[in-house]
């Protein structure tokens, strides 16, 4: 018989089959990955360089989300390569889930004019490529890093500090998600990195009970 927590794993599973409302629930990693690239739905695509699609562990069991990408990611086409990067690489580390073991995306693939947020029909024609990507991963948990993009992820105006501490499901796939600081704000706020670390530690409890 299967445990109890298995069973929770199964339903969420079934759960995230079949993606309502997204067009790209059909495509292969390659066939997302060519779509994103030439993306013309918003025009974030007349100012980017190029597009950040993400980067990993396809089979990862955790996966890391953020808001947009920022200059250096712009510049080199790959998510968190900038300092914020540099720290989230140490706070993965340091939860012995180093960067190559996850896999890591971003709410918006187009780097949005001097970091402004991102605007809500900006999110709204990435949102499918995102869910895709969650899909096809199917990550045992979801860290998303900042208030923006968890209240994008979990279709929310709530503050972070009500978001941290919590489990919560991603909309369409039912994936377990936790919140935490993004890595730009703790080098701004140091002293918040205990916190930071906390929701680390939470992030672990919730994905082991989902694990594969
Ligand atoms: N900040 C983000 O949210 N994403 C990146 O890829 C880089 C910085």
């Amino acid at each position: 018989l299967p445990s109890p927590l298995e069973g929770r794993r199964e339903e969420r599973l079934g759960a995230g089959r079949g993606v309502r409302g997204s067009s790209c629930s059909h495509l292969s990693w390659d066939e997302l990955r060519a779509t994103v690239q030439s993306c013309t739905r918003c025009d974030l695509a007349k100012t980017r360089t190029q597009t950040v699609f993400g980067t990993g562990n396809q089979q990862a069991v955790w996966m890391v989300i953020g808001e947009a990408p920022g200059a250096e990611e712009d510049k080199q086409g790959l998510p968190f390569v900038g300092k914020a990067g540099q720290l989230l690489n140490n706070m993965l580390a340091a939860i012995g889930m180093p960067r190559e073991t996850v896999y890591i995306a971003n709410v918006l693939k187009c780097r949005p004019p001097n970091n402004r947020d991102p605007k809500p029909d900006e999110a709204a024609n990435c949102r499918g490529y995102l869910e895709r990507q969650i899909e096809l991963v199917n990550p045992a948990l979801i860290l998303v890093v900042g208030r923006i993009a968890a209240q994008n992820m979990l279709q929310t105006d709530a503050p972070l500090a009500r978001l941290r501490g919590r489990e919560h499901l991603a909309p369409v796939s039912r994936t377990p998600v936790v919140v935490t600081y993004h890595p730009a704000y703790l080098l701004r706020q140091p002293a918040d990195k205990r916190k930071a670390w906390q929701d680390l530690l939470f992030a672990r409890e919730v994905a082991a009970r989902y694990v594969r």
